[in-house]
């Protein structure tokens, strides 16, 4: 295993920093473009400089930036970076549960308590908070966020970009589209189009969300994998 650089040095790239050192990875540090922070300690690990800085290291990247006001923001610093694939790492806690037949994409954090069940498809740079649940057959497009203690019903899918609220419920089968963002402690019985807020039990059409993003970069994984 490679050394590991975190790009952002907020509440999730420290909490990454957290799983990946608890897998046994060494943890180089984090670089952000906030000057402030620059030489300064985080959770016991230094802040080594601006994002740009991951270029010349000799270590693997994780993106770890974003937050429910700016979800699209890794999606834009991956793009910036233009870095190839393979020097994305996977992050997953010791304690993360990966059922048969389920694949993880580069550049995704599975945090403490994560499990898969079986046949789930998680793309690549997607961020998932402790105590998610994703049952067979799901399907998670890159760049997703998912925080803590949501569940998914069998054969769900988030699309690309799309955010799952802290303790979310979505029931099997149902679709929440691209970059849509469905609110904390939602029950989702009915597919979400992209591009739009959804909040509330059952969960219904609260706003737009203000900006989308231009197309991902990557390939989508809204195809399910034989293996
Ligand atoms: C859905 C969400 C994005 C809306 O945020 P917002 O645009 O700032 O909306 P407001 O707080 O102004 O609320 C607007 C209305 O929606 C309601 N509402 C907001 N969030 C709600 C939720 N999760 N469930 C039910 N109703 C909700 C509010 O009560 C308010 O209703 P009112 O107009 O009748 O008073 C936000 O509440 C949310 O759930 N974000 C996700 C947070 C999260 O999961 N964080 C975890 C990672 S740190």
């Amino acid at each position: 295993m490679k050394d590991l650089v975190i790009v952002g040095a907020g509440g999730f790239a420290r909490e990454t920093a957290a799983a990946a050192l608890a897998g046994g990875r060494r943890v180089l540090g984090f670089v952000d473009d906030n000057p402030d922070l620059h030489g300064t300690v985080r959770s016991g690990l230094p802040v080594l400089g601006p994002v740009d800085h991951v270029t010349g290291l000799d270590a693997d990247v994780v993106v770890c930036v974003g937050n429910p006001r700016d979800y699209t923001v890794r999606q834009r610093i991956v793009e910036r970076l233009g870095l190839p694939t393979e020097r994305y790492a996977t992050v997953l806690h010791p304690s993360v549960s990966v059922g048969a037949g389920s694949t993880v994409g580069a550049g995704t954090v599975l945090l403490a308590g994560t499990v898969l069940t079986a046949d789930v498809t998680v793309g690549a740079h997607v961020a998932v908070m402790p105590q998610v649940v994703l049952t067979h057959d799901d399907l998670v497009g890159s760049y997703a966020t998912i925080a803590s203690g949501v569940r998914l019903g069998g054969g769900a899918v988030l699309e690309t970009g799309a955010y799952a609220g802290s303790g979310a419920l979505i029931r099997e089968g149902v679709t929440v589209g691209a970059w849509a963002l469905v609110g904390m402690g939602s029950v989702v019985l009915h597919d979400v189009p992209s591009g739009e807020v959804w909040a509330g039990s059952p969960a219904r059409f609260l706003k737009n969300v203000p900006t989308l993003p231009a197309a991902p970069p990557v390939p989508s994984v809204l195809e399910r994998q034989t293996s």
